[in-house]
């Protein structure tokens, strides 16, 4: 009985691994394309259902500043956002999706290398999005430079075992965002190192530093060529199509569950990428400002006549408001305590101080305020090579400049 109860199970057993295989090679294989089109459809109804937009030129109470990284955003926080918004209506700084915390009630602003679907946690009908983008072959041209440049800031160490453990510590002491904690760079930077390291190493090895060069994007021996760069699966992952990805939300750091399934499809048919693309086209089109890095002198003065002059009336407005309440109402005063409305701007103030800054940009690159351009960072590479990668990026400013 036990042997018969054997081979019943057993036999059950096999048909079940057998099915169990053919299920795993053949249906998929067939069935692929219609299951991803299916997922990527879907996905692209529910979010273009998601974007009706009335009033998409009225500043709403949330500015959410979508940076995609290597656009000039930084330059547009520190220049002009900050200007407009004191410390206090910032959201904290959400670099990484752990740090995001939307409790914070008063927060007006929020500044993220998040992707789109950051949106899912924020009011959607209270929330105004701006974002710049940029031509993407430079947008990637510049991705490269700046992981390799803040790569090569380790080299300073004997070794990988040391710069890594440096990096740590120095972050654990850092109360502020670094670099490393910030998506895509987290995952870039690291992996740079690793392969600097390791080519240093080898031409330690081989007991020469000797480089035969054929221009600052091929540099086989100091780091790792721009071709090469561009291919491996983490550029697919990360880099490639970043800024279309980041405005559907469909980056790998998403917060959507089915964004994952609905990227790989797109990257596994490209056919299919029409869909993201049209969602992303449709996202821009509502929202509130978007920026070009080519064209930052206009781009600069929009956002200070369409941005800018709506945060300064709805700052005046939502200030005579509260006054009028902290006057019939005292205990209310206690809530207006802080710095809220210290930045009383004028409009003029500000649309100066932004073409001022515009100015500033173009004369001098070394300001906190600056855009890098990709001609400028062409240089600082060409730098970076000749003095074999051994010095900080400050000093090879300076370097550069004396000659
Ligand atoms: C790395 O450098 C540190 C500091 O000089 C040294 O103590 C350590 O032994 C080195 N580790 C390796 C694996 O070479
Ligand atoms: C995102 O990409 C990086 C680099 O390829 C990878 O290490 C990480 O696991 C990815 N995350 C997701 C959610 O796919
Ligand atoms: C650029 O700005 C920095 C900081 O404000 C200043 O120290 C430096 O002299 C300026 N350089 C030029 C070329 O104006």
């Amino acid at each position: 009985m036990r042997w018969v109860a054997c081979i019943l199970r057993c036999s059950m057993l096999l048909m079940l691994l057998g099915l169990a295989s053919i299920l795993a090679n053949a249906s998929p294989i067939k069935n692929d394309f219609g299951h991803c089109e299916r997922v990527v459809k879907k996905w692209a109804f529910s979010s273009l259902d998601q974007e009706v937009k009335e009033d998409r030129h009225t500043l709403q109470d949330l500015l959410f500043f979508l940076h995609v990284p290597r656009t000039g955003g930084r330059t547009y926080f520190h220049c002009f956002l900050k200007k407009l918004y004191s410390k206090s209506l910032e959201c904290p700084r959400s670099y990484d999706k752990l740090r995001f915390d939307p409790r914070k009630p008063k927060c007006r602003l929020l500044v993220t290398h998040d992707d789109y679907s950051m949106m899912s946690k924020l009011p959607n009908h209270r929330t105004s999005v701006v974002t710049i983008l940029r031509n993407p072959v430079d947008r990637v041209f510049s991705t490269y430079e700046f992981s390799v440049e803040v790569a090569a800031r380790f080299l300073v160490h004997p070794n990988l075992t040391s710069a890594t453990q440096m990096a740590g510590r120095l972050r654990a002491k850092m109360r502020g965002v670094s670099t490393l904690d910030i998506w895509p760079w987290k995952y870039l930077v690291p992996w740079m190192r690793e392969d600097l390291f390791a080519r240093r190493d080898a031409r330690r090895q081989k007991g020469s530093d000797d480089t035969k060069s054929s221009g600052s994007y091929d540099m086989n021996e100091i780091f790792m060529p721009l071709h090469e760069y561009i291919n491996t699966p983490m550029a697919h992952d990360i880099v490639h199509n970043g800024a279309t990805f980041q405005v559907a939300g469909l980056t790998n750091n998403s917060y959507l569950a089915e964004s994952h399934e609905v990227r790989h499809c797109v990257q596994k048919y490209k056919i299919l990428g029409e869909h993201v693309l049209q969602v992303a086209k449709k996202r821009l089109d509502n929202m509130l400002y978007v920026g070009l890095t080519e064209e930052h002198k206009e781009s600069a003065t929009m956002f200070a006549n369409v941005v800018g002059a709506q945060v300064i009336s709805q700052r005046r407005a939502s200030a005579m408001s509260l006054e009028n309440v902290a006057n019939e109402n005292s205990e209310q005063n206690s809530l207006l305590s802080d710095s809220e409305f210290e930045n009383d701007y004028d409009l003029d103030d500000f649309v100066h101080s932004t073409s001022q800054v515009y100015l500033l940009v173009l004369q001098n690159r070394t300001l906190c305020c600056q855009i890098l351009s990709l001609k400028m960072m062409t240089t600082r590479i060409a730098v970076l090579t000749t003095m074999q990668v051994r010095l900080l990026p400050l000093k090879m400013v300076k370097q550069r400049n004396k000659i």
